[in-house]
């Protein structure tokens, strides 16, 4: 498989990766057991893909222990991700510690900020992430979630920033706008993640009722669902209409909605690779055939008109979760 490189490192990263949220189980995705995980990452593995996404926030850690036990013995083949939920920076190495505790290994390849927290002064927790790398703690450093000042500060602090992990997907277009091109343009890799919405772009769901509550908390749906705290009116509406008109292209390319989903994303120039959640082997089959799947320009086109209006309905806010946190 064709790899790419993250940002101006040296580290090689399959262009589909494999999004452990899920992993260890817990209550924002029900069980999820580790046969399964281990079947995943080896099959994974055995077809090319070698990046692995997680943090110490997903399931309290379980997350990273799951994708510990599953990498028993083929650690070296992978490369693995994960992230600090705060960029406290006196926290930072305590945590990392336990990170490598829980992922069984004596490094970390790219370790991130999970969400920017302007409460920290960023060039403290900078030099933190810094000295990480140079004792051999992680390979590189990289952030998640920071919007167009915040990364320009982190930028601004002189550490290498080799990847920012951003949403992206058909439905959640934001950092094309600004955030994207500030990226291409310092060599910061984007690691994109939610290509599917959570499931929302499988074309599973036909209403925002049917769509269990803690997928239907984004601002594209109204605040008064369940799990939702952003304060928006949502675009439900035209969430719908828009997976509708994406659901007959799909028909007519007489592929699955999730495969034109996740091939558009990684067609995207600036996208070093794409995180797919991915909880069996029969999800990690499909999801591979987005690989191999070659969308043509005019495909790109079709589906980058269907889907402007909600980007401009949204905006350029790329915190799809409390619409408060980026900036
Ligand atoms: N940095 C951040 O703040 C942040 C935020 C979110 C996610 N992430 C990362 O990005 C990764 C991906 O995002 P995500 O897992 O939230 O969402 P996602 O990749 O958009 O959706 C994943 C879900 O879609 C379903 N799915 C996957 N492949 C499928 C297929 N072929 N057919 C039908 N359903 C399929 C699975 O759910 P079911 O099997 O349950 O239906 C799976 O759990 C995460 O695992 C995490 O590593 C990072």
């Amino acid at each position: 498989m064709e790899l790419r490189t993250c940002g101006k490192s040296d580290i090689e990263i399959s262009p589909m990766g494999i999004g452990c949220w899920s992993y260890g189980g817990g209550d924002y995705w029900g069980p999820q057991a580790q046969s399964d995980v281990t079947d995943v990452v080896h099959a994974a593995l055995d077809a090319g893909i070698n990046f692995f996404d997680t943090a110490e926030g997903y399931n309290e850690g379980r997350s990273e222990e799951a994708l510990g036990v599953a990498l028993k013995g083929r650690r070296h083949e992978a490369i693995i991700g994960t992230k600090v939920s705060s960029p406290d920076p006196t926290k930072i190495h305590e945590r990392c510690e336990a990170s490598l505790r829980r992922l069984q290994t004596d490094y970390i390849d790219i370790y991130m900020i999970h969400w920017p927290n302007d409460e920290f002064p960023i060039d403290e927790s900078m030099a933190e992430l810094t000295k990480l790398e140079e004792d051999g703690l992680i390979r590189a450093i990289g952030v998640s979630n920071f919007g167009l000042s915040q990364l320009t500060a982190a930028l601004g602090t002189g550490a290498e920033i080799t990847v920012n992990q951003l949403c992206y997907n058909l439905l959640s277009r934001a950092i094309e706008l600004e955030l994207l091109p500030l990226c291409i343009e310092h060599s910061v890799g984007i690691l994109g993640y939610m290509p599917l919405l959570q499931g929302i772009l499988t074309g599973k769901y036909k209403s925002a009722e049917e769509i269990p509550p803690m997928h239907s908390r984004f601002r594209h749906f109204r605040d008064d669902r369940p799990m939702a705290a952003h304060g928006e009116a949502g675009v439900e509406h035209e969430l719908f209409e828009t997976l509708e008109g994406i659901r007959n292209i799909a028909d007519a390319e007489n592929i699955p909605m999730s495969r034109l989903a996740i091939t558009w994303t990684m067609a995207k120039p600036g996208i070093t690779c794409m995180l797919v959640g991915t909880r069996n082997v029969d999800e990690l089959k499909e999801n591979l055939r987005a690989i191999e799947y070659t969308p043509s320009n005019n495909l790109i086109q079709q589906l980058n008109q269907l889907t402007m209006p909600l980007l401009e309905k949204m905006g350029t806010n790329l915190d799809y979760f409390t619409g408060k946190r980026t900036h």
